[in-house]
């Protein structure tokens, strides 16, 4: 995909997700829907989150193919992005050490932390592709935008009876 066919399509997609999170208060709704929307739009392979629980992230809403249900911190590029705090953009997940590969197909892929109002990570939002060098920092950068707006929505609240149980 060309980037400005990219960036046509992630400025579509900020809209939506806009209209989407809009006064909606329930944490597993809004991460369902949106992950629904990103993927939808963006045709990627696997799109999810990961919700940090305890030295864990859980399986949260996504699509896709079935995935691990658990990562611990520093492990894979889910639990390596929660670590260091920052988007990690994986051009061929076979050069990354301690890629957990929940499909075989997954070739690239991005991992955006989400955080709360203490700025701690508190999710990663993950995407898969099935080609290789899918993702660069036009997606980092919407991507970065989405997990802002998702956290503003549902995880910026005492939203503590929400949580996945551990
Ligand atoms: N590849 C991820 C694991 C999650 S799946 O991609 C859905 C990782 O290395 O953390």
């Amino acid at each position: 995909m060309v980037n400005s066919e990219k960036i046509n399509r992630y400025e579509e997609l900020l809209l939506q997700v806009r209209g989407l999170t809009d006064g909606e208060t329930s944490q597993v709704s809004v991460l369902a829907n949106v992950a629904a929307a990103i993927h939808a739009a963006m045709d990627f392979w696997w799109t999810g989150f990961y919700l940090v629980s305890g030295d864990q992230l859980i399986l949260g809403p996504f699509q896709g193919p079935v995935a691990c249900y658990r990562i611990k911190r520093g492990r894979g590029v889910c639990g390596s992005a929660w670590e260091r705090g920052e988007t990690l953009v994986v051009p061929d997940v076979e050069q990354f050490p301690g890629h957990i590969a929940c499909s075989s197909e997954s070739r690239s892929e991005i991992v955006v932390p989400v955080l709360d109002s203490s700025s701690q990570v508190c999710a990663v939002l993950d995407i898969d592709s099935r080609s290789l060098a899918a993702f660069d920092q036009t997606d980092a950068h919407y991507l970065g935008i989405i997990a802002q707006i998702v956290s503003d929505t549902v995880f910026t609240h005492s939203l503590a009876n929400q949580r996945p149980p551990v």
